[in-house]
């Protein structure tokens, strides 16, 4: 009988981590963790979407308290918060998944209200952004002005993100990964719309991605380069959050990362005009793709086509799937069989439910 090759499904070794197809749990947001504590109903949700030799990545996960600027998401900074990821990344990993932890700061997406003592949100700049519809497309979120960080300050942050990935390795995950994009504190920095500073976080490129590096290096002197990934958006503009120069940025960044040797660089593709829109583009991520020298992961409006394309021409390591992993727990399967996907509900992307819209999207009939 002759044997199809599915790219997809094809393995793969990143690093020191043997995979055994390409086909990422992307990092989701789902708002179930009350008081920023992941609660129980994770364990299964996770655990439906491992596979033996699967690459998972966690939902964004603050690494202080003034990380946060969504109700309900989880947090990595607190013990209480450590001891609840455990069973969670335990429960992946009897199943032979591979976890990374997405660590976060919102920056200026955030409020008074979700700050400590009800202080400002901090980010490289003071200017504020405009109230915007939430996700969900009913709520609006509100925005307070912004406190520019001080340059001296800059150093408590970084220090922040490095106890938060330190803190991850006492969980137990496999390794960290930086969220860099979609407009938060990092992104912040580096997008010249964004940051207006004049101190060597500002101005040029090089000054302009200064922390997000800082942040990274700080990381792998703890915890090793081997468990260390990033994920960057140079194009997008969510969150006001644009660059006069995307191309420019992300192989700068591309390049500047090679110097600390991390196990992947993973790109949100320029077609996501917004987190969930896809639009046709010319721009591309291959030049990044060429200069980076670890795993390359792609995401942005992948379907089976297309991820199996990017593969099979080497565009890129392996593929991240946001919305189609979470409404099919049994994914990489179903991309084996070419059998048709469940359809995702986004009205209970962002619900409290710890069921409905999480964990009761159904699998295959075991007997295919
Ligand atoms: C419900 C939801 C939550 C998301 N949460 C995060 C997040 O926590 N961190 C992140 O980097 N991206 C987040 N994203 C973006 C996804 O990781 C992904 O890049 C995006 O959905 C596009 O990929 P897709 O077309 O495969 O869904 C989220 C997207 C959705 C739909």
């Amino acid at each position: 009988m002759e044997e199809i090759t599915i790219p997809l499904l094809t393995p793969y070794k990143m690093g020191k981590f043997d995979l055994s197809h390409r086909v990422v749990l992307a990092p989701l947001t789902r708002q179930r963790s009350f008081n920023n504590i992941p609660q129980p109903p994770a364990v299964l949700y996770y655990s439906q979407r491992t596979t033996k030799g699967g690459l998972l990545i966690s939902e964004a996960t603050g690494v202080s308290d003034t990380s946060q600027g969504y109700p309900n998401t989880p947090g990595i900074w607190t013990k209480e918060q450590v001891e609840a990821w455990k069973p969670i990344v335990d429960a992946v990993h009897m199943k032979g998944g591979i976890f990374f932890c997405q660590i976060w700061h919102v920056g200026r997406v955030s409020n008074y209200g979700f700050q400590p003592n009800g202080r400002a949100p901090i980010s490289c700049t003071d200017k504020p952004l405009k109230a915007q519809l939430r996700a969900n497309g009913v709520d609006v979120a509100e925005f307070s002005p912004p406190r520019r960080l001080k340059t001296e300050e800059i150093y408590q942050v970084v220090n922040d993100f490095r106890i938060a990935a330190r803190n991850a390795m006492e969980v137990g995950f496999d390794g960290v990964e930086i969220h860099g994009a979609h407009g938060y504190l990092l992104d912040q920095f580096m997008k010249d719309q964004v940051n207006d500073r004049e101190d060597i976080y500002g101005g040029t490129l090089e000054n302009r991605c200064r922390f997000p590096l800082e942040v990274v290096e700080a990381i792998v002197n703890v915890i090793g380069p081997d468990k260390v990934g990033i994920r960057l958006s140079p194009f997008a503009n969510y969150m006001e959050s644009g660059d006069s120069n995307p191309e420019a940025l992300g192989l700068y960044m591309a390049e500047s990362l090679n110097k600390y040797g991390i196990c992947y660089c993973h790109m949100v593709e320029p077609r996501m005009k917004t987190v969930s829109e896809k639009v046709e583009c010319p721009q591309s991520l291959l030049p990044m793709r060429k200069s980076f020298n670890g795993t390359f992961i792609v995401a942005g409006g992948y379907d089976r086509e297309d991820g199996n394309r990017a593969i099979d021409k080497n565009h890129a390591d392996l593929v991240a799937y946001g919305r189609l992993f979470l409404a099919n727990p049994d994914l990489p399967r179903r991309f084996e069989l070419d059998a048709p996907l469940n359809k995702y509900n986004r009205d209970t992307f962002y619900t409290t439910d710890p069921v409905i819209g999480y964990t009761d999207y159904p699998f295959l009939e075991s007997s295919t």
